[in-house]
């Protein structure tokens, strides 16, 4: 039995590090882990603007831990009025590493997000013409789709269409969660890619129902059934370079979460690698955590490897019930459960 593995650093190629005084609490564990991060930019207002990512890349700078060499990775938030200049221009200046697609009303803070695809049209074409990838958060949003099925349905109805219309346009199919996803993205081009979870990896939608209303398992796409969790681990762990890490880390304060509407969001941050490091051990696929981890989504994005490394070590620890950070109380994903791994 492998008791350690050294891995190139990873990088987290979908994370939520919010603002203010919770980017000062969150920051901080995805740096310790990860060597870079695609920040998300859905703030409230969201990042739509190469001037306010450049000033929201600064706060981000400046709540790191003095001499982390965390580079964080900024993305535009697309609206109906998308400017392809401005964006092309952000992307040049080397402030948007990518751009995001929200559906309106989607996920958490995407009231803004793009009503039809029909008018963002002219954005992604000019991406595809600059190889700038767009980050698809992929759920249809109507109320009379079964919130399960939201996925599923989406690629139907515009994953399809916009591969068709754009077919070298790179994307990154963003935290999937249905066997119908793996299949999509499998039967795409290398142009097509898609992160995975911790999250997805371990739980299936019983997690949110386990005794009782569970909020801290809830988050959007929702888990689904375990077929589509098993196809997941597979996906992730089979060496393709479609599949990379992407935590999709969201932190919501504690009462956020337990309420009578509760957040959508998972805080995974903290144990994130390890979390991931104990499903590839479990899928018998530690040899493939590096190319998950720290090699496919640099390879996608067209950026350089990390050089320095990371070393897990086999040995069991229970995850605390919450984490004080500043002001604000957290739960974290696995808390009061065990988890096999940790990093040196
Ligand atoms: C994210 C958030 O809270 O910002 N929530 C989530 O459940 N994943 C938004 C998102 O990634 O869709
Ligand atoms: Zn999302
Ligand atoms: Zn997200």
């Amino acid at each position: 039995m492998t008791d350690t593995i050294t891995i190139r650093r990873p990088d987290d190629w979908h994370v939520h590090l919010r603002d203010g005084a919770m980017l000062e609490a969150v920051a901080p564990f995805t740096a310790k882990q990860f060597g870079r991060a695609i920040i998300m930019p859905n703030l409230s207002p969201p990042v739509t603007s190469a001037a306010s990512a450049a000033a929201y890349r600064d706060r981000i700078m400046a709540a790191l831990p003095a001499g982390s060499g965390f580079t964080p990775l900024m993305t535009c938030y697309l609206t109906d009025d998308a400017d392809a200049d401005d964006i092309a221009a952000g992307h040049a200046a080397g402030i948007f590493t990518a751009a995001k697609l929200y559906p309106a009303n989607a996920t958490t803070n995407s009231a803004h997000g793009v009503t039809d695809v029909a008018h963002i049209m002219p954005v992604l074409e000019r991406m595809q013409e600059i190889g700038m990838p767009l980050l698809v958060h992929g759920e249809v949003t109507d109320s009379d789709i079964d919130i399960f099925d939201r996925e599923a349905v989406f690629i139907e109805r515009v994953m399809k269409t916009l591969i068709g219309a754009l077919p070298d346009l790179k994307v990154v199919f963003e935290h999937i969660t249905t066997e119908q996803a793996v299949r999509f993205v499998d039967s795409c081009g290398p142009n097509v890619a898609a992160t995975i979870t911790p999250h997805h990896l371990h739980i299936n939608r019983n997690a949110m129902f386990a005794g009782g209303i569970r909020p801290h398992a809830y988050c959007l796409p929702v888990a689904k059934r375990e077929i589509h969790r098993l196809a997941l681990r597979k996906a992730a762990t089979s060496g393709s370079p479609k599949y990379f890490l992407g935590t999709d880390s969201a932190p919501h304060e504690i009462h956020a979460k337990e309420s009578a509407c509760g957040c959508a969001g998972i805080f995974n941050a903290p144990y994130a690698l390890e979390s991931y490091a104990a499903v590839f051990d479990e899928e018998g696929a530690l040899d493939r955590l590096e190319g998950f981890a720290s090699e496919h989504g640099p390879n996608f994005y067209g950026l350089s490897l990390n050089e320095d490394k990371v070393t897990l070590a086999r040995s069991s620890a229970v995850i605390p019930e919450n984490l004080a950070v500043a002001d604000a109380t957290l739960v974290p994903f696995h808390a009061g459960s065990e988890l096999n791994w940790r990093i040196l």
